[in-house]
């Protein structure tokens, strides 16, 4: 059994993605510092994937945690999720950003070649294309001055990976760039556990329905989309999780040794949508009125997906009514818990 280690598995996308990774016979190995997740949440992956997953607590911004746990295991494959990923704090504080972000990637690394670990998953974002002059957005599209501290973090990122690929020939990398991942996986036993108020869209929308705020606020109403709102393309969670899987059985079998996709749906759905879509799949009414735009906020984004469906192999399966089906499900939980 192949032992994948699974960097930040205890948050929203990657607890999802050790999932689908026990789901397909993999072995994963969890390091997460808890400084955005529950312990609850390894329970929890437990009872799902009907198996005890290894988890190793611990900060991979230090090297000899890192080597600790490169030592314990071989692996045959890392997806690294562990990041600080909150736009708007890391223009307040960006060198936590750069270090937690950079640190740790650069502390993976250095063990992926102490160890000769290849088929390294890198979670990347459709930020680094900045607002696109056309859509949909495909890989070949130049990568634009990063908006936040946060969103150069990925871009730093990529370019550590890329430099490290092609100091060393053998080594497999690929830059995942993820659009706007949303809801919760089936069960509702694991989703999206924002801290505080929720900075993003779907966590704010069912956080009001379930009467934790009083109002959404819809940032923006005279864009030029179809009805004024922002246009993003949504994918659901279950989903992103399944990409990083097959990322890592075609890093294996890839020509290049870096090499970097969109993952999305393709289709671009704008806030209003997403409120009906929610409206319909919960029975529940939504309070929002539209308000002044959020700074840094581009007009649309949604992505070309032909390089992901052909060389991955992958598509989206799941739409907008599963996303806000199964977010809900989520919050109505939380609730209970
Ligand atoms: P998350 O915060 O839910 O998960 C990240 C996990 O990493 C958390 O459990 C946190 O405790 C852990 N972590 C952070 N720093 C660590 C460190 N130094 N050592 C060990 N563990 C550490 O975030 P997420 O939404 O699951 O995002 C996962 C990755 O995907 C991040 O790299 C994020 O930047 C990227 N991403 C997320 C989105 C999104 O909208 N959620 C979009 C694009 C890219
Ligand atoms: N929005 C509102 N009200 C809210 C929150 C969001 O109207 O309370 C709007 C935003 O203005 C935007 C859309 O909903 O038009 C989506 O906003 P999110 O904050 O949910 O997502 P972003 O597209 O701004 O960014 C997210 C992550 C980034 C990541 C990016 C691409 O926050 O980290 O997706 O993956 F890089």
């Amino acid at each position: 059994m192949k032992n994948i280690l699974v960097t930040g598995g205890l948050g929203f996308i990657g607890s999802h993605t050790v999932v689908e990774l026990c789901d397909q016979g993999y072995n994963p190995v969890i390091v997460d510092n808890l400084s955005n997740s529950k312990i609850e949440v390894h329970d929890r992956i437990d009872r799902i994937a009907s198996k005890s997953v290894s988890f190793e607590e611990g900060d991979l911004r230090d090297k000899a945690f890192t080597e600790r746990v490169f030592d314990k295991f071989k692996f045959e494959g890392v997806i690294h999720f562990a990041a600080s990923k909150a736009v708007g704090e890391s223009v307040e504080k960006p060198l936590l950003y750069y270090e937690n972000n950079l640190t740790s990637l650069v502390n993976i690394l250095e063990q992926a070649k102490r160890h000769e670990t290849s088929n390294f998953i890198f979670s990347s974002s459709c930020t680094v294309y900045g607002q696109p002059d056309r859509l949909p957005v495909d890989e070949s599209f130049p990568k634009l001055p990063a908006e936040s501290p946060y969103g150069n973090t990925k871009q730093i990122g990529e370019e550590i990976i890329q430099d490290f690929c092609k100091a060393n020939s053998a080594f497999k990398a690929i830059s995942l760039r993820y659009f706007n991942p949303v809801g919760a996986h089936e069960s509702a036993m694991i989703g999206e556990l924002p801290l505080g108020v929720p900075a993003n869209l779907v966590p704010f929308i069912t956080q009001t329905a379930a009467g934790i705020r009083s109002q959404l606020s819809i940032f923006g109403g005279d864009y030029n989309t179809p009805d004024g709102t922002c246009i993003r393309d949504y994918i659901h969670v279950v989903d992103l999780a399944k990409a990083h899987v097959l990322a890592l059985e075609y890093s294996s079998r890839m020509n290049l040794n870096y090499d970097f996709f969109n993952v999305g749906t393709g289709k671009g759905c704008s806030v209003l949508d997403v409120i009906k879509a929610f409206e319909s799949a919960s029975g529940e009414k939504l309070n929002y009125k539209i308000v002044d735009r959020r700074p840094g906020d581009i007009e649309k984004i949604y992505a070309d997906t032909n390089k992901v469906n052909q060389l991955l192999g992958w598509k989206a399966e799941k739409g907008l009514n599963e996303m806000m089906k199964s977010a809900w499900e989520w919050q109505k939980k939380l609730a209970i818990d």
